[in-house]
Parts: C-alpha cells; sequence; structure tokens
C-alpha cells in the first residue's frame, strides 16, 4: 500500500478503429502507469501508452473468461498502490460496458475514479459501414437493445413493437430468437437488417440482409462475434453506391494516415495495414477479403 493513491481512470476506447479514440482517451493512455484493457480493445491503441504496464483481463466471447469481480480488485490494488490507472474498455463504458460495477466498487474501496466516454458501437461501427439511424423525414429515433441475458425470448417482442429501427448489441447468438419474435410481433420478414461484425478492424465484415434470413446468415456465430446488428434500416445507397464499396486496400505501416488512404476510403475502400497479431485475438488474422459477405 502506498502513501499516495492513485486514480483510475475508465476510458472508452471506441468499438476498434484508432479513429475513433477520443483526444482525452489518448492523453490519459500516454500518462498511464498502467493499463487494464478489454479484448474489444484493438492493439494499435495500446500503443498510445508505450511504456506502461499492460494486463489483460479480456473477456472474449467464446474463450477466456475474467470475472468481473477480479476486475475491480485489480484496479482497487492497483489505485491503491498510487498508481496511474486506465481501465481501458470497448466502446463506451456506461453503455453495455459494466462500467457501473467497476465505479461501484472504486467508490466502496475509496480510490478516486474519472471516467472518460467513449464512441459507442452503434454509431462508431454502424455510421462509419453507411447506417444512418436517423434522417430529417424519414424516423426521428431508434431502439437500442442487448440481445443477451434474456432468459424468456418473448422478451424480445417488446422491442419489436417500436416504430423505427432497433440496434442490437451482443445479438449474434440470439439471432433466430429474435427474428423469430420480430416476425411474431408483426414485422415483415423481408425487412431490411444489417450486421455488422469487428467493425472498424481489419476483420471487418459487413451484410445487408432481412429479418427472414438473418438466422441463416448468422447461423455460424463464431464467424459473426462481435457484431452490431440493425433491423429495420439499410446502408445509405449513397455509401453502396461508391465504386469501391466493400473492397480493402492493403497499405505498408505507416501510411494509413495519409491523402492518399483518404482518397481511397471516399471511393469506399478501406485502407488496412496487414498486421500479425496473436492468433487467438478476436481481430486477428490477416486483412481479409470481406467482398463475400458485403452484397
Ligand atoms: C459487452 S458489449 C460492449 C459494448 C461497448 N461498451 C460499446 O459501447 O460499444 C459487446 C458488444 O458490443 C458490440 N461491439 C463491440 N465492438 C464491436 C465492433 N468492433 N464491431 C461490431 N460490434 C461491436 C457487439 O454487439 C458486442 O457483442
Amino acid at each position: 500500500m502506498s502513501d499516495k493513491t492513485g486514480i483510475v481512470t475508465l476510458v472508452g476506447a471506441g468499438p476498434g478503429d484508432p479513429d475513433l479514440l477520443t483526444l482525452g482517451a489518448a492523453r490519459a493512455l500516454s500518462r498511464a502507469d498502467v493499463v487494464v484493457y478489454d479484448n474489444l480493445v484493438c492493439p494499435e491503441i495500446l500503443e498510445f501508452a508505450a511504456g506502461a504496464e499492460m494486463i489483460d483481463v479480456g473477456k472474449l466471447p467464446f474463450g477466456k473468461q475474467t470475472a468481473q469481480e477480479t476486475i475491480s480488485s485489480i484496479l482497487i490494488r492497483e489505485g491503491s498502490l498510487g498508481r496511474n490507472v486506465v481501465r481501458l474498455k470497448g466502446g463506451d463504458p456506461f453503455i453495455f460496458g459494466r462500467g457501473t460495477e467497476e465505479i461501484e466498487a472504486l467508490h466502496r474501496a475509496g480510490v478516486p475514479f474519472r471516467v472518460i466516454p467513449g464512441v459507442t458501437s452503434l454509431n462508431g461501427v454502424l455510421g462509419a459501414a453507411g447506417v444512418a439511424l436517423t434522417t430529417r423525414g424519414r424516423n426521428r429515433g431508434f431502439a437500442v437493445f442487448s440481445g443477451a441475458g434474456a432468459t424468456d425470448k418473448t422478451e424480445f417482442r417488446q422491442w419489436a413493437e417500436y416504430p423505427g429501427p432497433v440496434v442490437v448489441y451482443m445479438g449474434v447468438n440470439r439471432a433466430a430468437d429474435i427474428a423469430d419474435e420480430f416476425i411474431h410481433a408483426g414485422r415483415a420478414s423481408d425487412e431490411p437488417v444489417v450486421v455488422v461484425a469487428r467493425g472498424g478492424t481489419p476483420r471487418e465484415a459487413i451484410a445487408e440482409t432481412s429479418l427472414g434470413e438473418l438466422a441463416a446468415l448468422l447461423a455460424n456465430p463464431a464467424d459473426w462475434t462481435p457484431a452490431i446488428i440493425v433491423i429495420g434500416a439499410a446502408r445509405e445507397h449513397a455509401f453502396s453506391a461508391r465504386p469501391l464499396d466493400g473492397s480493402v486496400a492493403v497499405f505498408n505501416a505507416g501510411s494509413l494516415d495519409s491523402i492518399a488512404a483518404d482518397e481511397l476510403r471516399a471511393l469506399g475502400a478501406r485502407p488496412a495495414r496487414a498486421v500479425k497479431r496473436e492468433p487467438t485475438h478476436p481481430f486477428a488474422r490477416e486483412v481479409a477479403v470481406h467482398k463475400e459477405a458485403h452484397k
């Protein structure tokens, strides 16, 4: 135990693409003594904390799990040692991020904390894929729910009643139940659905489908995790009509932040660096061709 108590900063890292990291997050990372991070954080983002000790408490959907109590006790231990701790979480800490449990635990232990919100998947991932969740004259709102945790599938029906697009976090494993219940509640089976998996990462995959075909598309959940799903919205035509829509342009290291890369982005391509990662990382594997998932 140190005489001086440190500070724990809960930082939202955004959904993957380092361009979606906030300036506050980059500053906090650059001052960190220790970074406690999740698996939904892209490796490039950790480079902002060069020199800090890294503690991986990643919770893979199909892999190793670190109990929430263990994570909270690591934060309390590190803060009590007088260290400047960054708790780096995918997206935003308070949107399906268990931020509440962590600040409650810190508060109970008397460890000072602060929060830097992050870009959440619903705007970071869907926006980058060309899905506008509101459009003047078309709709004035949208609903959001988590597909995980529902014991009774009829719970999904209440979301189907929302008169506009419905965004689903953590819905890949329950896609068949969700689609069934939405159709049961009166939504048309040809209603458009967009699925974006691993958005903003080298393994991004985008699919445009319908409620009736959603379960078949996601029949192998491991191929589509993590993904954000939106029911009742489509990619904007202006996006999908761009000549390089859906293609990946492989760049050499260091050249993604350039006018040449921006020109490709404006044509609809996704410039990416071919990087090697731990094969167990969910954003691992070389840049893949996503055209087949991208109608
Ligand atoms: C435990 S929640 C964390 C949400 C996060 N706090 C946020 O604000 O985006 C995990 C879910 O977020 C969504 N998600 C997170 N990162 C994503 C990404 N890069 N692409 C698509 N969906 C993502 C998926 O629905 C995933 O199952």
